[in-house]
């Protein structure tokens, strides 16, 4: 490659993903890390180390304290580098600078599957499926949101989703631009 061409590739700082509640955000952030030799980060994981069950906290101090902290985590971990960052379902692309931005996006069909073994964990969840109606405007109305990154994610099998964001990750290095 040209030297002034090498210089102008400049490498993504962190992979971060988005979407819904049970989108599998954790599990795959996770297993990338582990795989690729990132750095593991999951902003429900800091928050729940320091200020114990997210559910409880809500009952607790509600929803409002709990976005202001999450917001500051959430903050401080986009300031890293050689991540790959689990972002909870309350935050949405837009504002990282030279991240990879990822939306994993598996039909709302599916994640309902996944949302009765996950009720005690999540807040929003607690009162699934009585909530169903109101989850399912939640997600259309997230949607809009998370659907603003670079790349969306549809696929469901672990490790198809792993190599797609390999792919995205290697081959879509940021050129002559600032992104976000
Ligand atoms: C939330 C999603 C959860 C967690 C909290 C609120 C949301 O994270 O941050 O319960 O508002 O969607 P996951 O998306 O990791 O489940």
């Amino acid at each position: 490659m040209a030297k002034e061409n090498k210089k102008n590739i400049k490498k993504y700082k962190n992979i971060i993903l988005y979407g819904f509640m049970c989108s599998g955000k954790t599990a795959i952030a996770k297993e990338f890390a582990k795989k690729f030799n990132l750095k593991f980060i999951d902003t429900d994981l800091i928050f729940k180390k320091k200020y114990g069950r997210i559910s409880e906290f809500v009952k607790k101090k509600g929803f409002k304290k709990f976005r202001e902290i999450e917001k500051k985590i959430f903050k401080k971990a986009i300031s890293q580098k050689d991540s790959i960052i689990s972002a909870g379902g309350g935050i949405f692309p837009g504002s990282s600078k030279n991240c990879l931005e990822i939306f994993l996006n598996p039909s709302f069909k599916t994640l309902e599957k996944r949302f009765i073994n996950n009720k005690k964990t999540r807040p929003l969840l607690s009162r699934y499926p009585e909530n169903r109606i109101e989850l399912k405007e939640l997600y259309l109305k997230r949607f809009k949101k998370y659907k603003k990154a670079e790349y969306n994610i549809k696929e469901t099998n672990k490790n198809k989703i792993i190599n797609l964001i390999k792919f995205y990750y290697e081959n879509n290095k940021i050129k002559n631009r600032e992104r976000n």
